[in-house]
C-alpha cells in the first residue's frame, strides 16, 4: 500500500468514528466532555490571547465550547469552528444560537480550502491529534494563518505511572481493555502528540516558529460519584456488556478520586504554541 493510500484509508477511518457512534457520544454527552476539559480553558485561552479584534480559527471545534469563548473574546472579530463531525456541528449549532461573527463548517481541517492569510489566531483543545498527516494538516493551518498568526492547541500528556490518573486509568485499561478505556478505536490518534519532540518536528516541518511546549496539570472532572463515572466510561460501548464483578473493581478504582465536587484525576495536557 503507498503512503497516499494508507493516509486516505486513515482519515476515513477516523471520519466514520467521529461521524459514528464516537461523534455520537461527544454530542449526547457533550456537558459531560466539556466539563472534564472545563479546568484546562484558562491555559488554553491565556496562551491564544484572542485579541476583540482577531479572526479566529478553531480546529476540531467539536461542540463549540472553545469557539463559543473565543467570540465572546473576538467580540469585533470573527470565529470560524471547524470539524469533521456531523453530529458535533449539529450540537455546536444548537448551543450557539446566532451571533453574526461565530460560524461552524463542516470540514477535514488538514485538506480543507481556507481562504489563505486569513486568521490571527487558530486554537484547537484537543482537535489536532487526529489527523492522517500531521505536518500536512498544521501545513494548511499555516497557511490560513496571516504570516506571523498565533497557534494555540493543547493535546493530552501521557499519564505518568504513580500518578492519580495513571493508576485510575490504568487500572480501567487493563479491566477493559485500552481501546475501551480511551473509547472508539481513537487510542492511537489520542497519543499522536504526546511527545513533546515530535510536535516540535511536525509543527517546524509545517512551517511554524517560536514553538512552545508547556506542561499543564489540572483536575478533570469523570461524575458526580464514582458509579456514575463508571456509567459513563462503560456508556461509550453500549453494545458490550461487562460482568457486575467488572463493574465492581472499576468503581473500586475510582473511589479514591471521588470529593465533593464529584471524581476527580488530575491530568495532564501539553499546551502548545506557536507562530506562522
Ligand atoms: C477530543 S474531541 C475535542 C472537541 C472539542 N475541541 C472540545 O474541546 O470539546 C476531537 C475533535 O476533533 C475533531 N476532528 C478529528 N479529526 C479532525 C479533522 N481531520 N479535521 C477537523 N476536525 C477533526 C473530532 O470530530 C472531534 O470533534
Amino acid at each position: 500500500m503507498n503512503t497516499t493510500a494508507r493516509s486516505t484509508d486513515t482519515a476515513d477511518a477516523i471520519a466514520a468514528a467521529w461521524n459514528g457512534p464516537v461523534g455520537r457520544h461527544w454530542a449526547e454527552h457533550q456537558d459531560r466532555y466539556d466539563a472534564m476539559m472545563a479546568g484546562f480553558n484558562d491555559a488554553l485561552f491565556g496562551a491564544a490571547a484572542i485579541g476583540d479584534r482577531d479572526r479566529v480559527l478553531d480546529i476540531g471545534c467539536g461542540s463549540g465550547c472553545t469557539t463559543r469563548e473565543a467570540a465572546r473574546r473576538a467580540g469585533q472579530g470573527r470565529v470560524l469552528g471547524v470539524d469533521i463531525s456531523e453530529p458535533l456541528l449539529d450540537r455546536a449549532r444548537a448551543l450557539s444560537g446566532h451571533l453574526a461573527h461565530l460560524g461552524y463548517e463542516l470540514g477535514d481541517a488538514q485538506v480543507h480550502p481556507f481562504p489563505a492569510s486569513a486568521y490571527d489566531v487558530a486554537i484547537s483543545r484537543g482537535g489536532v491529534m487526529f489527523f492522517a498527516d500531521h505536518t500536512e494538516a498544521f501545513a494548511n493551518i499555516a497557511r490560513a494563518l496571516r504570516p506571523g498568526g498565533r497557534l494555540a492547541f493543547m493535546c493530552p500528556r501521557p499519564a505518568a505511572p504513580g500518578t492519580d490518573e495513571g493508576r485510575a486509568l490504568g487500572r480501567l485499561a487493563s479491566l477493559l481493555g485500552q481501546e475501551q478505556a480511551i473509547g472508539g478505536g481513537l487510542a492511537e490518534g489520542m497519543a499522536s502528540l504526546a511527545r513533546p519532540g515530535r510536535i516540535e518536528d511536525v509543527l517546524t516541518g509545517a512551517g511554524f516558529r517560536e514553538i512552545d511546549v508547556t506542561p499543564v496539570t489540572e483536575d478533570t472532572h469523570w461524575g458526580k460519584d464514582a458509579a456514575d463515572a463508571v456509567d459513563f466510561f462503560l456508556s461509550r460501548t453500549p453494545d458490550r456488556t461487562v460482568p457486575d464483578e467488572t463493574r465492581a473493581a472499576m468503581r473500586e478504582a475510582l473511589l479514591p478520586y471521588e470529593t465533593e465536587r464529584g471524581v476527580l484525576l488530575r491530568a495532564g495536557v501539553w499546551v502548545v504554541t506557536a507562530h506562522a
